[in-house]
């Protein structure tokens, strides 16, 4: 039995943690796809480099090295969502990440992997699809409170035009853009709290596999 389950979405939907959540219930490997692209974004920061230069980000994308994703507080961080948005866009660096992604999807048994366009480029004949949002307003606020636990500062304004800045920029992009695939099936978690938002995707992963005779 293979399942894989391709959970995307915009920033702060939750769809990091339902897809952690999938994969433990499944005793599925779970793949955080975002973190590739934060890594490749910080990078190029500390090499000095320029985000606006395709050839820098795609040479990082081409080094990744697995021990560059271990370092989550730098990952997590605005400034990483930030860069990685940005060197997201340029084609060399997703034809890069590509077949790594597809590798991990392919393992026997099956994966979760979660990012903006795993059901449309990465793994289009996953089982279940799922394409998780909220209003920006509740993702601004969840991510902020994120961050304040963290002792990070920055204002609630700051945080909404973050998000809405990212938002514009992942959907906007010519080359494998945020959008919900045809067979994905939309859970909107703006008035979920996270019990009530796992169980709705378990349950639409359910589905999948009763379609699917898995
Ligand atoms: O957790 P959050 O949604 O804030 O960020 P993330 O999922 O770690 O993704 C960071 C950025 O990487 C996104 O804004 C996208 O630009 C990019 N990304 C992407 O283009 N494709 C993916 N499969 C995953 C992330």
């Amino acid at each position: 039995m293979t399942l894989i389950i391709a959970v995307d979405g915009p920033a702060a939907s939750g769809k990091g943690t339902i897809a952690a959540r999938l994969a433990q219930t499944y005793g599925l490997p779970h793949l955080d796809t975002g973190l590739l692209y934060r890594a490749v974004g910080m990078k190029v920061l500390e090499a000095g480099g320029s985000l606006d230069d395709e050839a820098s980000a795609t040479q990082a994308a081409r080094g990744l090295d697995p021990a560059d994703l271990s370092d989550d507080a730098r990952l997590t961080t605005g400034e990483a969502g930030e860069a990685a948005s940005r060197v997201a866009g340029f084609v060399g660096v997703r034809a890069a990440l590509l077949e790594l992604q597809q590798a991990f999807a392919a393992q026997a048994g099956g994966a979760v992997l979660d990012g903006r366009d795993i059901g449309t480029v990465i793994a289009p004949e996953a089982q279940a699809k799922l394409f998780v949002t909220a209003a920006p307003e509740v993702r601004a606020t969840r991510r902020w409170k994120q961050l304040t636990a963290r002792g990070i500062e920055i204002s609630f304004a700051d945080m909404l035009a973050d998000i809405q800045r990212r938002d514009d920029r992942d959907a906007g992009r010519g080359s494998a853009p945020m959008v919900q695939a045809e067979d994905a099936v939309l859970l909107d978690t703006t008035d979920m709290g996270i019990e009530a938002a796992f169980d709705a995707a378990r349950r639409i992963v359910e589905a999948a596999r009763a379609k699917h005779d898995l």
